[in-house]
């Protein structure tokens, strides 16, 4: 078993950037878990199906064959044989995950990938259920999370310097629908472990919480 992080939270948290440095830090892999849902809502994009009909997800999970790799460090995910990490970061990727993830046979289809990748490696994994249901005896736990409105600003900030046009009042909605989505499905909902230890980031900079997730491994 390797040494296990686990960092779960809210959408717009900034638990990749987080996790990114805390992984360097410790000498750690970087799993990126909502990658691995992103990986699946691109099949089920290219098969034209629409994120309401369940019937076509689940049947569509029997030909989706989804892996990690790492090239030159970099997670790189793969859907049956083909690099598909450029279509990961779409809003339109993002929406059927958001949605498909609720499906009990989309996270069964995962879950192993994502234990043996921790068996394997220390690693420090984000996502939604690590410290909940994946991961359940991983090293550290962490529960990071900000306000609706600082997740919504940093957003906004990030599509800014991007180029990308967008409407404050919309991001906002989005997080909120997304965390809706996230803590209330049935399956794996997002939630704070109880050994997890809770880090609002909502005042605190990025150095501050790498180095107080850093503390927590000591
Ligand atoms: O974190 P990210 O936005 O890339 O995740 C995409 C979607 O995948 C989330 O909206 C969430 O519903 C789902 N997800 C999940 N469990 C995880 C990681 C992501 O349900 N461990």
């Amino acid at each position: 078993m390797g040494y296990n992080i686990a960092i779960d939270g809210p959408a717009g948290a900034g638990k990749s950037t987080i996790a990114k440095l805390v992984a360097k830090k410790k000498g750690c892999i970087y799993v990126d878990t909502g990658a691995l849902y992103r990986g699946l809502a691109v099949h089920f994009l290219d098969r034209g199906i629409d994120p309401s009909d369940k019937e076509k997800i689940i049947e569509a999970c029997e030909d989706a064959d989804v892996t990690i790799r790492y090239e030159a460090g970099v997670q790189q995910i793969y859907l049956n044989g083909e690099n598909i990490t450029s279509r990961l970061r779409t809003e339109e990727a993002g929406n059927m995950a958001s949605v498909s993830s609720a499906v009990p046979e989309v996270r069964t289809k995962l879950l192993e990938l994502q234990r043996n990748l921790a068996a394997e490696q220390d690693v420090v994994m984000d996502g939604r259920d690590i410290g909940t249901c994946v991961l359940p005896d991983a090293d550290v736990k962490v529960y990071l999370t900000a306000s609706v409105e600082t997740r919504a600003r940093r957003r906004y900030e990030e599509l800014k310097a991007k180029g990308v046009g967008c409407v404050y009042s919309e991001i906002a909605a989005d997080i909120e629908a997304r965390d809706r989505r996230d803590m209330t499905r049935e399956t794996a909902p997002l939630k704070q472990a109880e050994d997890a230890v809770l880090v609002d980031s909502s005042d605190m900079t990025i150095p501050e919480v790498v180095e107080a997730i850093i503390r927590l491994c000591r």
